[in-house]
């Protein structure tokens, strides 16, 4: 009885493994993306939240699954903008979901105006 338990488990925990890194690849991975960021933060400035011009957004702590619609919006030319569509284009998918896992990540900076908790 035990014998034949055992594969079962094992089988069991190899079809759950593969569903977490399903998850963490759809996830995306905030190491890999922190690695393939550099560019983005010489707009952006650092943790996504320091841009280098006033009209440039904030993207740290902002919804990993905003960040990366906006990145495939631009990719795919649904939004055409002089900067940003060349850099998405460059861009694979799971680089979109690394770099959005990464700056979703960051400390936010992000609120509604008038309506910041004290
Ligand atoms: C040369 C400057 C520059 C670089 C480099 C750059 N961005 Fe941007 N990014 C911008 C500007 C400007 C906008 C605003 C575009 C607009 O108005 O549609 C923007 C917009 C965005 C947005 C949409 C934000 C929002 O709130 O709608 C995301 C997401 C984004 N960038 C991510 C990235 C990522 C990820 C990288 C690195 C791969 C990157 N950017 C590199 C300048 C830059």
């Amino acid at each position: 009885m035990k014998a034949r338990r055992l594969p079962s488990a094992a089988a069991a925990a190899v079809v759950a493994l593969a569903a977490l890194q399903a998850q963490a690849i759809q996830r995306g991975d905030p190491q890999a993306g922190a690695e393939r960021a550099d560019e983005c933060i010489a707009c952006h400035g650092e943790g996504g939240n320091e841009p280098i011009d006033p009209t440039y957004p904030k993207i740290g702590g902002q919804h990993a699954d905003y960040l990366m619609v906006m990145l495939e919006r631009y990719r795919s030319g649904e939004i055409q903008h002089e900067i940003m569509t060349n850099i998405a284009e460059a861009l694979s998918d799971r680089e979109i979901r690394d770099l959005s896992a990464y700056f979703a990540a960051q400390d936010g900076d992000l609120h509604t105006p008038g309506r910041r908790l004290p």
